[in-house]
């Protein structure tokens, strides 16, 4: 029987495979795939013969990468609360003021489900080809049920698509819209009885933003327990502008990942360690709102699995490459090479409670990235990560097929 494709002599292939050491490194090594599994995978002259054979040479192959936080769907331009925050203005001093992601919501009502799709489609073509494969996607600029619906179903028509597949989170709860300005109450009633029956269904897993200008503490908890009654998995945006313990809420909570963690304290880290929670760093927020890194060291001491995603959004992370994330969170934040790689792959794919991405082996998606490291440079780890802007992808395999053709690729 012959396979659909042959990955052939790829020289050194990082699996990321849980029951392998450090980054399950294989070297010259062939992957096959067959009715969108995988059908080989192991030494380059035992393969089996191909319908399609790909030459792996001169590159270092991964799993395909997942970003585990994304807020992709959006409409309408931040350019002028750019211009603003370079000036000096706060972050959550323009939230406040009713500009920040009150902006992308005035804009993104106002947008046809049909302009949601394309500016969403376009953003997700561009992170395949960077070999991004698995992509979360929250809802958040809606904050009312009709448009919150909207942007969870285009994303969830967009990743049955080609492209990378897409898991959604619904995120009513991240800021309160100005209608309900005096009347946080029935705002947090909105999201639980209305917003919730109607965007459960097209949602994986819930967030909230619990910060300052956003939720508290006890507005979270009700929210996430809600989400939770309709079986969605818990996350949430924590210990971002200011402490307010979500984190360890979150995490006793059962919570998959808690996500940005500047304001971590050594409660939240412990909490973390006991539940098995992912934290989440997001490296393009903390450069861009010119924050501190989170404890970085106090999480690896303490056994905690650490993702990296790009928060790509139009205000605090306008961020749309991982591999540039994964360079800024060990320049900025502290990760040594192998974990910002395992940052962008397996514990993405953990973060996310999906098992079966971000690594390659039995049991996981067929989901492969061919990587050219920068010329000159030598096949390891290091090169990955070392070019801010590279490596390029060569193939890029989502499902077992090649999902954008190297002459696609936009860069
Ligand atoms: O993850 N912190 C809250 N939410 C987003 C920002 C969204 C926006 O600014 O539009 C974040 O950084
Ligand atoms: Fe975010």
């Amino acid at each position: 029987m012959s396979l659909d494709f042959l990955v052939h002599r790829i020289p050194l292939l990082l699996t990321m495979d849980p029951s392998r050491d450090g980054l399950g490194d294989m070297h010259d090594v062939s992957v096959g795939f067959t009715d969108g599994e995988i059908s080989y995978l192991g030494p380059s002259l035992q393969a089996p013969k191909a319908k399609q054979v790909i030459d792996g040479r001169g590159t270092i192959g991964l799993p395909g990468l997942v970003d585990p936080h994304t807020h992709s769907v959006w409409a309408g331009s931040r350019a002028n609360e750019f211009r603003r925050r370079l000036a000096g203005e706060s972050y959550t001093r323009i939230l406040e003021g009713g500009g920040g992601i009150l902006s992308t919501v005035a804009a993104t009502r106002a947008a046809t489900k049909q302009a949601l799709d394309t500016r969403l489609r376009g953003r997700l073509a561009r992170m395949c080809a960077r070999g991004v494969t698995t992509v979360e996607v929250k809802s958040g600029y809606g904050l009312n049920p009709e448009t919150e619906a909207r942007m969870l179903g285009v994303a969830r028509e967009a990743g049955a698509a080609s492209g990378p597949r897409v898991t959604t989170t619904f995120l009513g709860a991240h800021t309160l819209p100005a209608e309900f300005r005096n009347n946080r109450d029935a705002y947090v009633r909105q999201i639980i009885d209305v917003q919730l029956p109607m965007c459960a269904p097209l949602a994986d897993s819930i967030d909230v933003y619990c910060d300052r200008g956003a939720f508290s503490l006890d507005e979270s908890k009700a929210i996430l327990a809600a989400g939770q009654a309709h079986k969605l998995k818990v996350r949430a945006h924590a210990e971002q502008v200011e402490h307010t313990g979500i984190a360890a809420t979150a995490a006793q909570m059962g919570a998959t990942c808690v996500d940005h963690l500047e304001r971590l304290d050594d409660a939240g880290v412990a909490a973390l360690a006991q539940y098995g929670t992912t934290a989440v760093l997001l490296p393009g927020a903390q450069l861009y709102l010119r924050d501190t890194p989170p404890p970085v060291a106090k999480l690896r001491e303490a056994g905690v699995p650490m993702a990296v995603g790009s928060d790509l959004n139009p205000g605090s992370s306008p961020v749309h490459d991982l591999w540039a994330c994964a360079t800024l969170a060990a320049v900025l934040q502290g990760l040594t090479v192998e974990e910002a790689l395992m940052g962008i792959t397996r514990n993405a794919g953990r973060a996310l409670g999906m098992d079966d991405v971000g690594w390659l082996g039995s049991g996981s998606v067929a989901d492969l990235v061919l990587m050219r490291v920068p010329p000159g440079e030598p096949l390891e780890p290091a090169s990955l990560i070392q070019h801010l802007g590279l490596p390029d992808a060569a193939w890029v395999f989502r499902d077992g097929v090649p999902v954008c053709s190297p002459a696609e690729k936009a860069r």
